[in-house]
């Protein structure tokens, strides 16, 4: 396990589209241990692999106590319900924040990190979470999508970046 460079806005890696996993291999599962490594030295909710340079489609949150950390391969929306606006930070994007409107209940499927059929469903910050993290891997980030973007105040725990 290692803590790995987070890529920083303005990388055009943080603009591709990340491609499909379809190797489960050691591979993958080391990419999956630092992106976690690295998401916990932030201080992050979220980490997508493109944020580490990796156009996979793999992101890892940890957002509530409930579920703890989640590792998401080839994820896919299933439903999206309600409204949440919110402030939103990016480990790619630092010093800045925005209020994004963003689904308040959100159903998720893909794989694990042996390529079995997960699916989870969050609510409030974790399915903010899923949705900003997904975003990465489609090239989209939070600043596209913001009503507003100012800089940071200190943050809540629970805002940390993603
Ligand atoms: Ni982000």
């Amino acid at each position: 396990m290692a803590i790995r460079l987070i890529v920083k806005h303005p990388d055009p890696v943080l603009r591709e589209r990340a491609k499909e996993v379809t190797k489960f291999n050691a591979n993958l599962h080391k990419l999956l241990d630092d992106m976690a490594d690295t998401m916990y030295d932030a201080d992050g909710v979220g980490l997508a692999a493109p944020q580490v340079g990796i156009l996979k489609r793999v992101f890892v949150v940890d957002a509530d106590e409930e579920h703890g950390l989640i590792e998401l391969i080839n994820p896919e929306i299933v439903s999206m319900e309600g409204e949440q606006l919110g402030a939103e930070g990016c480990l790619s994007i630092p010093g800045l924040q925005g209020d994004v409107k963003r689904a308040n209940k959100v159903v998720i499927k893909g794989q694990d990190r042996y390529g079995n059929p997960v699916q989870y469903e969050g609510t409030e910050l974790l399915a903010r979470a899923f949705q900003h993290e997904l975003d990465h891997l489609n090239g989209v980030l939070f600043i596209d999508l913001a009503e507003s973007v100012y800089e940071a105040r200190k943050l809540a725990p629970e805002q940390d970046g993603e």
